[in-house]
């Protein structure tokens, strides 16, 4: 799982296994786990692959999660990095990073505080990846059951960015607009063209060894500007990284770390 994934399973994460692949050993007509792990190494099974990384990441996000980074987005990274932005001498806009996005929560939160702060689409840019193709494509079409909007997307955004059929809550295309989804993995080397203003990787190193956290945080982080910001999850630390970066504490429980 390590080499797919990154993710760590000790010994005692064993019951994950049986619990996420049994349905998979009767879809892939396997009689056991050792037989689905050497049909999976077969280089023509990236079907396998696709499905036993759609199977075995924990998806749990919720939009505005934690609150108050976005809160403090909105307060102080936003207007700052927009700021340079808008100066610079050929305006570009603010890029920023969803990196495991999950299924698009995150990436739609940071769109709505942009857009609430009267920001057109035209002055910024989000990617969200993840690498999951199952999170990527629900993450595209952006369509939310009743449970999912009600944890965290308060009742004058939901009226403002979503349709509903009462079943479901569909984004609007005005939230899509300069939005996109990419299905790309963080745990082995990656080539980015851009580089970014903002990048909020949380609640996915929590998943990995110590040594492939720290080099995770490190790979991420070459893809930011000077200056620029990374956000990462409530309960996380990035490890040893007090040389590329300064802790920015700006709400109480909104732990920043800007490039130096
Ligand atoms: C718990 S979710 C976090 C989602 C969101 N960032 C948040 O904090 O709400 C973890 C996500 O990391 C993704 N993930 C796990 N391993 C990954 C890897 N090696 N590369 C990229 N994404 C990965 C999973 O597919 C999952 O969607």
């Amino acid at each position: 799982m390590s080499e797919l994934t990154g993710i760590s399973l000790t010994e005692d994460k064993e019951y994950l296994i049986i619990e996420r692949f049994h349905g998979l050993l009767k879809k892939f007509k396997c009689s056991n786990y050792s037989h689905l792990y050497f049909m999976a190494r077969e280089p023509e099974r990236n079907d396998l692959r696709e499905e036993l990384i759609d199977h075995i990441t924990t998806k749990e996000t919720s939009f505005f999660r934690d609150l108050a980074p976005f809160e403090a987005l909105r307060k102080t990274v936003f207007p700052r990095l927009l700021e340079q932005c808008r100066r610079s001498a050929e305006k570009r806009r603010l890029k920023i990073w969803s990196a495991a996005c999950s299924t698009g929560q995150e990436a739609y939160s940071l769109a709505m505080v942009l857009q609430e702060m009267g920001v057109s689409p035209k002055e910024y840019q989000i990617m969200g990846t993840d690498i999951s193709r199952m999170a990527i494509e629900s993450a595209r079409q952006g369509s939310y059951n009743r449970f999912e909007v009600e944890r965290g997307v308060p009742p004058a955004l939901l009226e403002r960015f979503f349709e509903t059929n009462s079943r479901n809550w569909k984004v609007k295309d005005s939230l899509k607009e300069s939005l996109s989804f990419v299905q790309m993995p963080l745990h082995r080397p990656f080539m980015l063209p851009d580089s970014f203003d903002l990048i909020v990787c949380r609640n996915v190193a929590i998943y990995f060894a110590s040594e492939p956290r720290t080099e995770l945080f490190n790979r991420v982080s070459r893809h930011l500007q000077p200056h620029g910001y990374l956000l990462i999850g409530s309960t996380e630390t990035a490890g040893d990284l007090g040389n590329l970066f300064s802790e920015i504490h700006l709400e109480p429980r909104a732990v920043f770390l800007q490039k130096k």
